[in-house]
């Protein structure tokens, strides 16, 4: 494995980060996760716009030309279906000390993990999820992609335990978003998804569905939904950079729309494919 190191191509195993790094003490960093398809990044540019608006967030000033970096990596990991891991730290201040000076170097990381092309998969061979509803405990700027991630491990780990594959949260009544994906159900032929704000991440997949939902005229409303409406949903969708959009088909042990895939989701399945193929 070559993992991306502060202008470096290295092996895995000679990365090495400082203790005083301010990603490892604080969680002072922002992160990426993007696909790349035989070697082509998908959505490319709407991830790096988020990844700017997160170092805007933290004011960690760095202007970089990401792209040819990342294609680089990617080749030198075999190219292929990649996803790459993207991680800046406000750097390493030599000490542990909350404030911070702005001259600061920023650690840049970057690295790859095989990912399955689910475009190619075909929709037979995609399986419905089971998801659990938990308390959203995060903080109030989870439009940040930032590294500070224990409320969601927490989740994650608690469905997991539970049996299922995704956990949504719920912050005052309101659902929000997955741990680590965005929320969509749809009700007599509308689909309806939380709106943007800063207690979700605005996702690349989610901007992408109601692109193509706009494009093919299904319509589609931004807005709060609770605990009840995901429950008397017709079909429940996560979405998320490596998964897709994927249907739902349990909720805390009840099934949806009759415990199978809807049609709506196969349809949107099938323009996604449909959007990948025309792109690489
Ligand atoms: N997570 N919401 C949260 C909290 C997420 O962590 C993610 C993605 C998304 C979906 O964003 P996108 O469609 O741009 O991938 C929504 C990545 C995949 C991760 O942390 O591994």
């Amino acid at each position: 494995d070559i993992v991306y190191l502060n202008g470096e191509f290295i092996p895995a195993s000679e990365a090495k980060v400082s203790v005083f790094d301010r990603g490892f003490l604080f969680g002072d960093s922002v992160y990426e996760v993007i696909p790349f398809y035989r070697g082509v990044g998908f959505r490319l540019d709407q991830h790096l716009k988020r990844l700017r608006h997160s170092l805007s967030a933290l004011r960690i000033p760095l202007e970089k030309e990401w792209q040819e970096m990342l294609e680089e990596l990617v080749q030198r990991n075999g190219g292929g279906n990649l996803s790459v891991y993207l991680q800046i730290t406000r750097g390493d201040a030599g000490r542990r000390t909350p404030v911070y000076d702005e001259w600061m170097q920023p650690t840049v990381f970057a690295c790859c993990n095989p990912i399955r092309n689910i475009y190619a998969a075909g929709a037979d061979n995609i399986a419905g999820i089971r998801v659990i509803v938990t308390a959203d405990l995060r903080w109030h700027r989870c439009d940040i992609k930032a590294n500070g991630l224990l409320p969601n491990i927490l989740v994650l780990q608690q469905a997991r335990e539970s049996g299922a594959d995704e956990a949504l949260m719920i912050r005052d009544g309101v659902l929000t978003e997955g741990g680590s994906s965005n929320l969509f159900i749809v009700k007599n032929g509308v689909i309806f998804t939380p709106k943007l704000s800063s207690e979700i991440l605005g996702g690349t997949t989610r901007e992408l569905v109601l692109e193509l939902a706009r494009e093919a005229g299904i319509p589609y409303q931004e807005t709060d939904l609770g605990y009840a409406q995901l429950l008397a949903a017709d079909e429940v969708w996560i979405s998320s950079s490596t998964r897709a959009v994927l249907p739902v088909l349990e909720v805390d042990g009840q099934h949806i729309g009759g415990g199978v895939k809807g049609p709506l989701w196969l349809r949107m399945y099938e323009l996604f494919r449909q959007f990948h193929h025309q792109l690489m």
